[in-house]
């Protein structure tokens, strides 16, 4: 069948959205936020900050296990602090080498790594050695910086360094987050290692993903935004690749998506501060208008607002289930 994973995406897949997300179901595995690691030793609360999961077996409430990504460019360093997040058990460990952001790049972490296909293999064998062989050791990359003449090498570095699965984010750093994405090259870089990769990037639609498998020849997939942009996305993948068709239109998923919409308001005003949570919500709405009419009218309705009261109220005229203050 293929797996279907939910992709890091920090400050958007928060452990509040995984838990909603992988609850609807679908998912098969899903990867923490990044942990930043630069030069010292992190303490154990700040694994347990970015993947309370950890207290619950490595998995989220509906059982899906989760695997924590750290982002840095020191091999020891690294290492120093892969094996003390072993100790908490996570159900796997992943290194990013996508991250885009100008902060992370000029330190050397992230998608710059990926002009230096020795380093990485540096950096990946370190790991590999601080890390109990039991406990499933990942990567994650784009296909370059600017371009994609070292791909294939940092595929083979990463590979000679000891991960047992890629994910390939078919971009360039350059690229960003502008479509396409290059699934045909996640097929070379099938073709140049030997471990199995998983292809990531744009896959919005269950038509999506069927051309993504097509071209790239992964029968694995993570989906990212698409996954936010439609809670439903992976089950309905499923379904469609156990045959079952797909009910017409979308208004009986935007109508089950209503009660997580207020899960989702109330926890996250427990989670981060009140100037903070509209915010929030209003990233996961700017991508739920993509797929639900209902949800640009929502967005819209709430665009301008800051403040949380007047946030419940517009929400609870859209149908959204959220309890009335008492009396
Ligand atoms: C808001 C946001 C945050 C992201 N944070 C991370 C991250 O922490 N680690 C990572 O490896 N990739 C991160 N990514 C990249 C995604 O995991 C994924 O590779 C990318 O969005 C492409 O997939 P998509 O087109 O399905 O969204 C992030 C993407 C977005 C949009």
């Amino acid at each position: 069948m293929g797996k279907l994973l939910l992709a890091p995406m920090e400050g958007l897949a928060d452990p509040l959205l995984r838990d909603l997300l992988t609850r609807v179901g679908g998912y098969d595995g899903a990867v923490t936020e990044f942990v930043r690691v630069s030069g010292s030793l992190l303490p154990l609360r700040t694994f347990r900050r970015i993947g309370p999961e950890l207290a619950n077996g490595s998995r989220t409430s509906s059982g899906t296990p989760m695997a924590v990504q750290l982002l840095g460019s020191d091999p020891a360093c690294l290492a120093e602090n892969a094996a003390r997040l072993a100790t908490l058990r996570p159900a796997g460990i992943d290194l990013n080498f996508g991250c885009p952001a100008p902060t992370v790049n000029r330190h050397g972490g992230g998608a710059m790594l990926l002009a230096d296909p020795e380093l990485l293999c540096r950096i990946a064998s370190a790991v590999r050695r601080a890390v109990p062989a039991e406990i499933p050791f990942t990567a994650k990359m784009r296909l370059g910086v600017d371009d994609t003449e070292k791909t294939l090498d940092c595929a083979r570095a990463l590979e000679a360094g000891g991960i047992v699965n890629l994910v390939v984010h078919a971009r360039t750093k350059a690229e960003r987050y502008q479509p396409p994405a290059h699934w045909e090259w996640v097929a070379r870089i099938r073709e140049a290692v030997r471990l199995p990769v998983t292809a990531n990037g744009e896959v919005w639609t269950v038509d999506d993903h069927a051309r993504c498998r097509a071209v790239s020849g992964s029968a694995d997939v993570m989906l990212g935004r698409g996954a936010v942009a439609d809670p439903f996305l992976a089950r309905h993948i499923r379904a469609g690749l156990a045959g079952e068709s797909l009910p017409p239109g979308r208004e009986a998923d935007w109508q089950a998506l209503l009660p997580l919409l207020a899960e989702y308001w109330l926890r996250v005003q427990q989670r981060v501060t009140a100037p903070h949570a509209p915010g929030r919500l209003k990233m996961w709405l700017a991508l739920l208008r993509r797929t639900f009419p209902a949800g640009e009218a929502l967005f819209q309705a709430v665009r301008t607002l800051r403040g949380v009261d007047e946030m419940t109220r517009v929400l609870r005229a859209h149908g959204v289930p959220l309890p009335l203050p008492a009396a």
